[in-house]
């Protein structure tokens, strides 16, 4: 069973996809991580993000059994991440991975923006996990500060508008609800009742 998890910057579906992976005991990967490792290969190496040869080569040469969560996690590397993401050379050398990911057998869970509508189209579950950017704001900057690091919520509104802005509009595999998506929206839930929600959905199929 392939699992498609879909939504914007600090949704809730990250946090679901890795439980319903737990519950279902099948692999996950956030594909999130596949674009934030990009970004971090050319910002280490010192190199302008729209260096699409370049960022095509870091993408190629991902292992992504060696993504760095903690180091990936930071914020501005998101930021970074949805800049990198709209590069068709980069999508396209992701996509093959991250598809090889999916058709392992037993399954799997992937979250993203565009796993339903492309990396895996036809997914036995699509779910497309919303909140108000003022929640998903407020839900960065306390995990932010919950490591003990510094965070500023209008500052942190202002960025999630602006990548929910990029990753709606880009040309190539906008964020997008797939037509045949389940929408839960985490607004006024907590984790435990978003998970259950999807639960029921996928056992349902
Ligand atoms: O989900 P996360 O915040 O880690 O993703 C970082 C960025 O990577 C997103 O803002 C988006 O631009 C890009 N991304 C994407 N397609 C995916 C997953 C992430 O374009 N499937």
């Amino acid at each position: 069973m392939i699992i498609a998890i879909d939504g914007p910057a600090a949704s809730g579906k990250g946090t679901l996809a890795r439980r319903l992976a737990e519950h279902l005991n099948v692999p996950h990967l956030d594909t999130g991580l596949t674009f934030r490792a990009v970004a971090h290969a050319l910002l280490t190496a010192g190199k302008p993000l729209d260096d699409e040869a370049l960022a095509e080569k870091a993408a190629l040469s991902l292992d992504l059994g060696s993504l760095d969560r903690v180091i990936l996690s930071a914020h501005a590397i998101g930021e970074a991440a949805s800049k990198v993401a709209v590069m068709p050379k980069v999508r396209s050398a992701l996509l093959e991975a991250q598809r090889l990911f999916a058709n392992q057998p037993g399954g799997a869970v992937l979250d993203g923006r565009d796993i339903g509508t492309v990396v895996c189209p036809d997914a036995d579950v699509k779910l497309y996990v919303t909140a108000s950017a003022e929640v998903r704001a407020k839900r960065r900057t306390d995990e932010i500060l919950g490591r003990g690091e510094a965070a500023d919520f209008d500052q942190i509104l202002a960025d999630v508008k602006i990548r929910d802005d990029r990753d709606s509009n880009r040309a190539v595999a906008p964020l997008v609800p797939a037509q045949d998506a389940h929408l839960l929206d985490t607004s006024k839930l907590d984790i435990e009742s978003a998970f259950q929600q999807a639960v029921s959905i996928v056992e349902k199929v």
